[in-house]
């Protein structure tokens, strides 16, 4: 059993009751390799932002569970080398799994050093979602690691996590769930989705500009779920907003993504003012990286060193989870 606090990573209880007083959201970015990983830190210490890592079932597959867990420890230390040189803070970072699928898995992170973890058993029927979740809860609480559980299923194809449709949170459930659980936090389903084909345009309205805006956001969702538990930790999942730079990017060097229509930054930000205190994004991480990847290959075909392409890819991605701390989810100077 390794613990958490012992290589410096935080749970997330502090952080989400912060976050809920000052109004603003943690940022949760998932990584499989070390360029995401190298982006979130320095984005995040410049910024002076809380953050929580995020490893997925897929990432563990792709890059080796034992590799991302001595990544993530290499990236507290690099935090704190960082924040040195800069005269800086050194901010607070969670290791979260994202979207555990079994207590199994729950049990192997939490005894490997993950400071929190989500157990989504949000497909199985409401009974048996209550009794997978409190048997995660009740072994992690005895490590002080904080739990995420999730009511209804976010729309959404990727490699381990997929629903044709949306199902949308019930607000009547949030509150026995809850209770029945003892979970930390809860992500609910409002109308994101997850990976980079959220609406197509069709499904949108134009505004003056000409900008695709998708249906909004069931804020009304929220506050039902908001006045059944008051003040407990909300999450969104889902919630790239699909840059339409990024995009262009792509298709302007070879791509050929459809068009598509990712969640507006406002209504992020309106959610960030509510008890929504985490905010799952992966997908616009993504997508930069492969627009920048993508014109360093039509720009200098005769080039083939990785670093050459993947530190331009690395540079897009600290640029964007700057803009989505100071901007977006309004963490930037919270750590
Ligand atoms: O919500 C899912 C995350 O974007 C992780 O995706 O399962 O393809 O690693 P993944
Ligand atoms: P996106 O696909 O919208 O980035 O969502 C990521 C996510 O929810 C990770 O759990
Ligand atoms: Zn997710």
């Amino acid at each position: 059993m390794v613990s958490y606090k012992k290589l410096g990573f935080v749970n997330t209880r502090e952080l989400f009751k912060k976050a809920i007083n000052g109004k603003y959201a943690i940022p949760a970015y998932n990584f499989n390799n070390m360029e995401q990983i190298q982006a979130i830190i320095i984005a995040c210490v410049e910024t002076q932002s809380p953050v929580i890592l995020q490893v997925s079932k897929g990432a563990r597959d792709y890059a080796n569970q034992t590799l991302l867990q001595y990544m993530a420890q290499g990236a507290v230390e690099m935090m704190k080398e960082l924040a040195r040189e800069k005269k800086l803070k050194p901010i607070p970072i969670a290791l979260n799994l994202d979207h555990g699928d079994s207590f199994e898995l729950a049990k192997s992170c939490i005894e490997s050093g993950f400071s929190s973890v989500m157990i989504d058993a949000s497909s199985e029927p409401f009974e048996k979602n209550i009794e997978i979740t409190k048997k995660v809860v009740d072994y992690a609480h005895k490590h002080d690691v904080s739990v995420e559980g999730e009511l209804g299923v976010l729309a959404g194809i990727e490699d381990e996590v997929s629903s044709e449709v949306t199902h949308y949170t019930k607000p009547e459930e949030v509150e026995e769930f809850v209770k029945k659980t003892n979970v930390d936090s809860l992500a609910i389903s409002i109308g994101t989705s997850h990976g980079a084909n959220k609406f197509k345009p069709e499904q949108c309205t134009k505004n003056a500009d000409g900008v695709y805006i998708p249906p909004e956001l069931r804020f009304d969702i929220l506050e039902e779920v908001e006045k059944r538990i008051p003040g407990f930790s909300i999450v969104l999942h889902g919630s790239s907003s699909v840059p339409v730079e990024a995009v262009k990017m792509i298709n302007e060097n070879g791509g050929a993504l459809k068009d598509t229509v990712g969640i507006p930054e406002e209504q992020l930000r309106r959610a960030t003012q509510s008890a929504v205190c985490k905010v799952n994004i992966d997908s616009d991480g993504r997508l930069w990286m492969t627009a920048a990847i993508r014109k360093v290959f039509v720009e200098k075909p005769a080039e083939f060193d990785p670093r050459k392409y993947l530190g331009p890819a690395r540079k897009e991605l600290i640029a964007m989870y700057k803009h989505k701390n100071e901007n977006v989810l309004g963490s930037a100077g919270k750590a």
